[in-house]
């Protein structure tokens, strides 16, 4: 049985080609990263400051903060480049009908 619950959160074409872009969904300020293709979703904040990561560098699967340049894998949210040292929180991705979908409890 699938108790998950899944929040529509934006169109996919909403997630412009190797970019990032920040938005509120159910109150929370989340990141959605369109890596090669592949939608990933992490809290937009970063762990270290704060720092909104939408307004970082997507390279690959990394982003850089704006801030101090520290960096996560947006795939699991785990730091990848000092100065950072807490993952970010990451959430499940699912593509409907051209939709992207979050889980985010
Ligand atoms: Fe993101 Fe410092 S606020 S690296």
């Amino acid at each position: 049985m699938d108790t998950i619950e899944w929040i529509d959160a934006t169109a996919m074409g909403d997630v412009p080609a190797d970019d990032v872009i920040g938005i509120l969904v159910a109150g929370r300020d989340i990141a959605l990263y369109n890596a090669g293709g592949e939608i990933f979703a992490t809290d937009n904040i970063c762990t270290h400051g704060h720092a909104r990561l939408c307004e970082g560098f997507l390279e690959g699967h990394e982003i850089e903060c704006p801030l101090h340049q520290g960096r996560f894998d947006v795939r699991s949210g785990q730091p990848s480049c000092a100065p950072v040292t807490e993952a970010l929180r990451s959430y499940p991705v699912r593509i409907e009908g051209g939709r992207v979908l979050l889980a985010l409890d």
